[in-house]
Formats: C-alpha cells, sequence, structure tokens
C-alpha cells in the first residue's frame, strides 16, 4: 500500500506542530439522557491520539456526530464526547464550540505541546457534506489551517466524499493512522484470498442498503448467511407470506434473481421468532418462516435457524459478519444475534465483525470482544471496501 501512516509522520517529528486529526466519534447517544451508550470509537482511536500526545505534538481532533443539516443543532454536539475522550486519555481535551469559528481558532492557538482539542462537530457547517466541490474546497482550507499535518483516523468515515476525510488531505502533508492502517490490512485479507470456507452473515434491516456488497461477495463466499429485517423481502421472494414484518416491496423481484443467482449458496431462516407489535413486550413465538401470521411481524431469527448458521458457521475458515439478526436491542428478540455472535467466536476462523451496530451488539450483549479476530469501526465503509469500491478517504491518502 502506498499509503504513509503515522510512524513516518512521527519519523520526522511532531513535537510543537499541529497534528488535524479527523476521528470517527461518531458514537450512538441514549435519546433520553443524551450519554454515550457505547464508546467504541472512541477507544479505537486513543493509539494515534495517545502516540502523538507523547510524541509533544499539538493535537486538534474533528469529527462528525449524526447527521445535523450543516448548521448547529445541540442534540449533535460533541461536547459529551470531548469528556469521555479525556477520560480515556487520562488527559483533559480542550472543547471549542464552534468547528472553524472564534472558538475554534483561540482553542488551537491556546495548545501546548502535548495537548489535545476537540473541534465542535464538522457537519454543523455546510461545506463538510457539500456536494459543490468549491464549497467543500472553502471549509477545508478552513480546517487545514489548523494543522501542519493531517492524520486520517476516521475508518467509519473514508466512505464519505467531504471535505473533512476527502478534500483536507489534498492541503496537507497527510498520513493514516494506527486505526485506518488497521482496518485496511485485515479488510484487506478479505478481499484477497481468504482462507476457505468463507462464510459471510448479514442483518440489519435494508436489503437495498446490502445489494450492491451482496452482488460483490457472492461469487467470492462459500456460504452467504441473511437474517435481520432483510431476510423477508428475501422469503416473500420464496413465495412465503410475511405478515407486517419489514418488506421492500420493489426489491422481492431483485432477491429472486439474486436466490436463482446464488447456486445455493444463500442461507435464509427457517424459522422466525414473530411478534405482535414492535415493543419490548409483545406477545411473541417462533414460528415456521413459511408459517407466519398475517397479524404478526418477524423481530428476530428462530433457534432452528440459529442452529443452522451455527453449523455452518462452525465449517468456516474465514468469517464476515454484518449486521444484527433482530431486534437485540429488546431482550425477547436478542437470542438470534447472541446465538450467531457467540457461534462466530467458538469457530476456529479468522473473523471480522463489520459495522457499527454489530459492534455495538457485540458489546451491548456482553461477548468477549478478543475473540474476534477484529471489529470494525467501519459500518458503510467497511461494505463498501468489500464492494471493491474507491474509497474517497483511502485515495485521498493515496495521493
Ligand atoms: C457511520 O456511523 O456509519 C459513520 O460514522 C458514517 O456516518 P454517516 O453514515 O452519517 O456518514
Ligand atoms: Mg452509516
Amino acid at each position: 500500500m502506498s499509503i504513509r501512516n503515522l510512524d513516518d509522520l512521527l519519523a520526522e517529528g511532531v513535537s510543537g506542530r499541529r497534528v488535524l486529526v479527523r476521528a470517527d466519534l461518531n458514537v450512538p447517544l441514549d435519546k433520553q439522557s443524551g450519554e454515550i451508550t457505547d464508546d467504541g470509537r472512541i477507544r479505537a482511536v486513543l493509539p494515534t491520539l495517545s502516540a502523538l500526545v507523547e510524541a509533544g505534538a499539538k493535537v486538534v481532533v474533528c469529527s462528525h456526530l449524526g447527521r445535523p443539516k450543516g448548521a448547529p443543532d445541540p442534540q449533535f454536539s460533541l461536547r459529551p464526547v470531548a469528556g469521555r475522550l479525556g477520560d480515556l486519555l487520562g488527559a483533559p481535551v480542550h472543547f471549542a464550540e464552534d468547528t472553524v469559528g472564534d472558538s475554534a481558532r483561540s482553542t488551537v492557538e491556546g495548545l501546548a505541546d502535548g495537548q489535545v482539542a476537540l473541534l465542535e462537530n464538522l457537519r454543523f457547517n455546510k461545506g463538510e457534506t457539500s456536494k459543490d466541490d468549491a464549497e467543500r474546497g472553502a471549509f477545508a482550507d478552513q480546517l487545514a489551517a489548523f494543522g501542519d499535518a493531517y492524520v486520517d483516523d476516521a475508518f467509519g468515515a473514508v466512505h464519505r466524499k467531504h471535505a473533512s476525510v476527502h478534500d483536507v488531505p489534498a492541503r496537507l502533508p497527510h498520513v493514516a493512522g494506527r486505526l485506518v492502517l488497521r482496518e485496511v490490512e485485515v479488510l484487506g485479507k478479505l478481499t484477497g484470498d481468504p482462507e476457505r470456507p468463507y462464510v459471510v452473515v448479514l442483518g440489519g434491516s435494508k436489503v437495498s442498503d446490502k445489494l450492491a456488497v451482496i452482488e460483490a461477495l457472492l461469487p467470492k463466499v462459500d456460504r452467504l448467511l441473511i437474517g435481520g429485517g432483510m431476510c423477508f423481502t428475501f422469503l416473500k421472494a420464496q413465495g412465503h407470506e410475511v405478515g407486517t414484518s419489514l418488506l421492500e416491496e420493489d426489491m422481492v423481484e431483485t432477491c429472486g434473481n439474486l436466490l436463482e443467482r446464488s447456486g445455493g449458496k444463500i442461507m435464509l431462516p427457517v424459522d422466525v421468532v414473530a411478534a405482535d407489535a414492535f415493543a419490548p413486550d409483545a406477545t411473541h413465538d417462533t414460528v415456521p418462516a413459511d408459517g407466519i401470521p398475517s397479524h404478526r411481524l418477524g423481530l428476530d431469527i428462530g433457534p432452528e435457524t440459529v442452529a443452522g448458521f451455527a453449523a455452518a458457521l462452525s465449517q468456516a475458515k474465514t468469517i464476515f459478519w454484518n449486521g444484527p439478526m433482530g431486534v437485540f436491542e429488546m431482550a425477547a428478540f436478542a437470542n438470534g444475534t447472541r446465538g450467531v455472535a457467540e457461534a462466530i467466536t467458538k469457530a476456529d476462523a479468522f473473523s471480522v465483525v463489520g459495522g457499527g451496530d454489530s459492534a455495538a451488539a457485540v458489546r451491548a450483549l456482553g461477548l468477549d470482544e478478543s475473540s474476534f479476530g477484529h471489529i470494525s469501526t467501519g459500518g458503510g465503509a467497511s461494505l463498501e471496501y468489500l464492494e471493491g469500491k474507491t474509497l474517497p478517504g483511502i485515495a485521498a491518502l493515496e495521493n
């Protein structure tokens, strides 16, 4: 890989230099309390930040959080993240109330060697996500003014052609951070020549989100196990009634085609947990996948399916998993995700968990993170990487 990395920058010496780090601190927040419910993405960027702090850099961190619409919106403030980042680093993080305004300028100017600042949410500025090159470029100019060098450690955002990811590296000496480097190395193993059998488990709610990756993976994998909300569109394509389950009517035909072309590689649920409402205390039963009552919706895969998926996983030498098997946030519908996750940890295979949601599920279910080969911080990014797409953030580092 022709990408320079953090070690190259450290070798040049960063003491007293301002280093702008793009991180992906887009962590889930509790809707009521606003508290961080999973800090995996903050932890993931610590190796890069600590190395820069130790080397005496003035570290300026920037990130997005959620999807604000190009203007300040308090519910998407990074302030709570600054607090947690400081706790984890063991040193205060100076928080700027804006991204490139007066507060940001004085915060950056006030940094001593080895100190860390976090700028307010990048997406409070229209230029960050603008499709207009000039508008993005103008914002990138303002951001780039805060650094003498740029480190991209925001793996979760490398698939976005955004100013902080795509345009800033064109303006500053740039390197990949430790996290980006590791993610690319691990995912590269899956796109290269994975040890077989190679089994992929896909879940999540929408087929339309996963269509490109299914197309790209089908020729490469030995088995593709499909659960989560999207399995119902496949079940419908097989001619089954799915009650009030999540269904993408306009994708039924596409799913039918995929099943026909898959050469039997696609495994679908044979039973599902069907509930009378989308609620933690809803009445529910396990029913055969071809017998979902018309007034019920499937919220998890059933135990027979878990056993079948686990058997396929136990044979695997390489596993990639993206997307929960059911509504794991509700205890009654978490067994599918837990069962599949446990089967992955038991398999004698190199396993990669891709996706903010699946990674959060691993932690929320109390599973041992170290029993997986790698837990990616990127959802969309890891999928697009596996699709073989050019990722704007990676391409920008190569130039
Ligand atoms: C993610 O959570 O997938 C990344 O942080 C990217 O966020 P986005 O999908 O809002 O661009
Ligand atoms: Mg996303």
